[in-house]
């Protein structure tokens, strides 16, 4: 597919029967990957585990997750396929994502990325995350820095109306 209209994407909440298709865009973008095994522990625990995903014409395109700890979004895991990537999916998943999380009780939300990952960094950095302490050597694979990235204001995603880099003005 070679552009996705804005309005065919659909930002919904992850069901048991997604999972095939999820697995799909988590082992096109992690060389770590999930197991099945992993995602099907999650929906094990649905006080604390939340998932959505991006649907674009019947298919799972991206997804997003978090685990709600007391007021706090941690978040586990964020992916788009490569093939729909720079098309604001990822950023709308975020947006939807911590709008759950807030209307859940979350006021701030947290989580790590490989130092070399500048998509993601500057996703995050975008849309309100600052980063606050760096774990020296935390992957395994590579011996890569995780950076410790924190939201303290999820007030802005409590408005579904507003549109994702509208943050600033909020
Ligand atoms: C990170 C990821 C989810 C971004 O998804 P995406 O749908 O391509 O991102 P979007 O189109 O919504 O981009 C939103 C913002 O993110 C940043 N961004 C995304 N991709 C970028 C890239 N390749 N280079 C620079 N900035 C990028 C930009 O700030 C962009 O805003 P802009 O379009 O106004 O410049 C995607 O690259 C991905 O799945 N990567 C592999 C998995 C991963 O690293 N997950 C994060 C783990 S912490």
């Amino acid at each position: 597919m070679k552009s996705v209209d804005k309005e065919a994407v659909a930002i919904i909440p992850m069901r048991l029967e997604d999972l095939d298709e999820v697995l799909w865009v988590e082992r096109s973008s992690f060389r770590d990957p999930w197991t099945r095994t992993l995602f099907e522990e999650e929906f094990k625990n649905p006080d604390l585990s939340h998932f959505m995903i991006a649907r674009c014409e019947k298919h799972v395109v991206g997804y997003m997750g978090f685990w709600l700890i007391q007021e706090e979004a941690h978040i586990t895991n964020l992916a788009v396929h490569p093939a729909f990537r720079r098309r604001k999916i990822g950023e709308r998943l975020l947006f939807a994502t911590l709008h759950l999380a807030s209307s859940l009780g979350a006021a701030r939300a947290t989580l790590e990325v490989r130092a070399s990952n500048e998509p993601a960094k500057r996703l995050y950095e975008k849309n309100g995350f600052q980063l606050v302490a760096v774990r020296r050597r935390y992957y395994v694979d590579n011996n890569e820095d995780a950076l410790i990235m924190w939201c303290n204001e999820l007030a802005p995603f409590r408005h579904p109306w507003k549109k994702q880099g509208e943050l600033e003005s909020a």
